[in-house]
């Protein structure tokens, strides 16, 4: 059976009428660059993470590079992140001239370590950056605690978690983007919300901040031909908001239908030998942006599920510690050896909201047939 990783014709087929009347509207009025449309996206994005303001940015990338801007960070700063997570988490902060320091992860929940934040802290460190993977949020509550004492501030890199809540000390569920200083989603197609084309927005509910960001994602305007910062174009346009208003709408219902995907995926790869399914941890709703597994076979693996044709991902084979582009920071191997064991061992499964319970049987039958395999106990 042939199981792409990701199949989003069916998810555009539900939508289908509603995305080109929503392409049509915006053809008809013409205002493609900083229209209407966007403001009542932003509008709607601020309601659904409930935060004052969000801003529609041109990438995730690109959002996280704006925060990190808004808030003064450049050279001789140093900035926090997972030492396991996509690399643009890691070149927004590079871009900004300020120093990325890689924080080891957590070996349940592939976030990054709330212990070994402190010790990464120097007096040159401005911002730490959790990064919700995989959809499954990080330990805010601990971070903003060691935030608030350090006086750092946090900005969440939400491109893997649009929907995802967490229940804080006080007992609220909060959306992940809406708890530290700034979130930073992306719309990059294949995300949880994803756009026909590349896209992201900046959530906050701080207003020098978000005039800040509207100003750096527009050539630093502050009237049509007056520029007072060094500005970009970093706009997200009309029609990518438009078709976002849409998908928008089906966020919390396809978020449901991961989540029960991965109910049925972990159901049926229980208790199988040297086959670790994702942890939940306590007090979180994990969006599944990415269902992965881990076996200390997975390259094996891979290459059984391809015969089988079932197309499965590696999120992500290389940690940034050991990444060529970051040579100059003098990390080496063993540095991180959570990080490094899970980036050795995870494998993503085919995950979208209309996979089938026929197409799910497939691929853990043929999982559990590779690991009673021959080849495999030898
Ligand atoms: C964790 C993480 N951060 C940042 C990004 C960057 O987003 P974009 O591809 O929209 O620039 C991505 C996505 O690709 C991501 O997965």
């Amino acid at each position: 059976m042939k199981i792409p990783f990701i199949d989003l014709n069916l998810t555009h087929k539900e939508i289908e009428g509603q995305i080109n009347q929503a392409i049509r509207r915006v053809i008809k009025r013409g205002d493609f660059i900083l229209s209407r449309e966007l403001e009542l996206f932003e509008k709607e994005f601020a309601r659904f993470c409930g935060v004052r303001y969000a801003i529609g940015v041109s990438s995730g990338t690109e959002a996280l590079f704006l925060a990190l801007l808004s808030l003064g960070i450049g050279r001789g700063d140093e900035v926090i992140i997972p030492d396991f997570t996509f690399i643009a988490t890691a070149l927004a902060v590079c871009y900004t001239g300020a120093k990325v320091v890689f924080v080891d992860i957590d070996e349940r929940t592939y976030n990054i370590d709330i212990n070994k934040i402190e010790k990464a802290i120097t007096r040159y460190t401005k911002v730490i950056i959790p990064v919700h993977l995989y959809g499954q949020p990080a330990q805010m509550p601990q971070i903003l605690k060691i935030a608030r004492a350090y006086n750092l501030k946090v900005i969440e890199d939400a491109a893997q978690a649009h929907g995802a809540r967490i229940k804080m000390p006080d007992g609220r569920w909060c959306m992940v983007g809406a708890i530290g200083d700034i979130g930073c989603f992306s719309f990059y197609p294949s995300k949880n919300l994803g756009a026909l084309g590349d896209g992201g927005m900046v959530v906050t509910n701080n207003e020098v901040i978000y005039r800040k960001i509207l100003s750096l994602r527009d050539y630093g305007r502050v009237s049509k031909y007056e520029h007072n910062i060094l500005g970009f174009n970093a706009r997200l346009d009309t029609l990518q908001a438009a078709i976002l208003r849409v998908k928008l709408r089906k966020l919390n219902k396809w978020n449901r239908m991961r989540q029960r995907i991965a109910d049925i995926y972990s159901d049926y790869l229980r208790n199988i030998e040297d086959i670790i399914t994702p942890f939940l941890a306590p007090g979180v709703e994990h969006v599944y942006h990415i269902y992965a597994i881990r076996t200390r076979r997975r390259d094996d693996l891979v290459k059984a599920l391809k015969k089988k044709g079932i197309t499965t991902i590696i999120h992500y084979p290389i940690p940034l510690h050991l990444q060529k582009v970051f040579k100059y920071l003098n990390y080496k191997i063993g540095d991180f050896g959570i990080s490094e064991r899970v980036a050795s061992e995870v494998l993503s499964l085919p995950m979208h909201p209309h996979l089938k319970i026929n197409q799910i049987k497939f691929i853990t039958d043929s999982i559990k047939r590779f690991t009673k395999s021959e080849s495999y106990t030898k």
